[in-house]
């Protein structure tokens, strides 16, 4: 049995405390945050203390709090040698946690939101360790919790969170502004739904450029001016004009 304890309390934290607590072979024996409580959305039977000088022994401490404190964090915790520390991050180095003797990385490539059910098993771990022996055991718990693990050092995974930003943060980022224009207009936003589904379904079977449709790619002129027009006063108009270009651009590179 591999004792697990999680430090944070945000949205990773708690699909992982659902994962490893439902996990053979994984036992959660406690969450660290700041705060007095642990969050209601937890389940309340979990251990919980805000005290990081106390911290009990465990086989793995899962540091999953925002990237700018994951240094803070590790400098604050004392574990023993036997132990190993990793953080959850995509773009933090390994080496932030270089103070504890076993150390590595145990990236989830997926969204999480606390209120919005996820499926482990299908979600790439990328893992990285400063040992072999450090990284057989990271794989080995990585593997109880999903199929799809990858080695990665720092610097690649850098890389694959920047592209992760581009193809989840921003462009749910581009649904927001999508569903801000209907708003003004007085539309209901559900009307999007359909388009947004295929979008994401369709290129599981297209490459992304191949899937590209809408004026830009078929550079409809009348149609982009008459956009940029409408768009003139507003806080978009910057966004729609940069990405119609890039689209431009790009399908002359295809
Ligand atoms: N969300 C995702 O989709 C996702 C996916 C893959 C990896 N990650 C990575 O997972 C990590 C956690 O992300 P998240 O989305 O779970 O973040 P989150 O929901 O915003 O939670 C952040 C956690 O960090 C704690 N925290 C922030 N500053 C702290 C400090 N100075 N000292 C101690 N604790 C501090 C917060 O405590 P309070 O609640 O007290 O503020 C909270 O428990 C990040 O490294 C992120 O890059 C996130």
């Amino acid at each position: 049995m591999i004792d697990v304890i999680i430090i944070g309390t945000g949205n990773v934290s708690f699909h992982f405390s659902k994962v490893i607590s439902n996990r053979n072979g994984l036992r959660l024996i406690g969450i660290y945050g700041r705060g007095r409580n642990i969050p209601d959305y937890f389940n309340k039977n979990i251990s919980y203390s805000n005290d990081l000088k106390k911290i009990k022994y465990a086989d793995i401490y899962l540091i999953c709090v925002s990237d700018d404190a994951i240094g803070i964090v590790s400098d604050q915790l004392n574990v023993s040698e036997k132990s190993i520390v990793v953080h959850s991050s995509g773009s933090i180095n390994i080496s932030y946690l270089s103070k504890h003797k076993k150390h590595g990385v145990l990236y989830p490539l997926q969204t999480f939101s606390y209120n919005r059910e996820v499926n482990f098993s299908s979600i790439p771990i990328i893992i990285e360790a400063n040992t072999n022996l450090v990284l057989d055991k990271i794989k080995e718990i990585s593997n109880l919790i999903s199929n799809e693990i990858i080695e990665c050092d720092s610097q690649k995974r850098l890389s694959v969170h920047i592209s992760a930003v581009f193809a989840n943060n921003f462009s749910n980022h581009m649904n927001v502004i999508a569903e801000e224009i209907l708003k003004i207009n007085n539309i209901d936003s559900d009307i999007l739904k359909p388009l947004i589904h295929e979008t994401s379904k369709k290129i599981q079977f297209l490459k992304s450029k191949e899937a590209q449709t809408g004026p830009a790619i078929r550079n409809d002129q009348i149609t982009i001016k008459k956009h940029l027009n409408l768009l003139k006063q507003t806080k978009y108009f910057d966004i729609y004009k940069t990405l119609t270009e890039e689209i431009i651009k790009s399908k002359n590179e295809l």
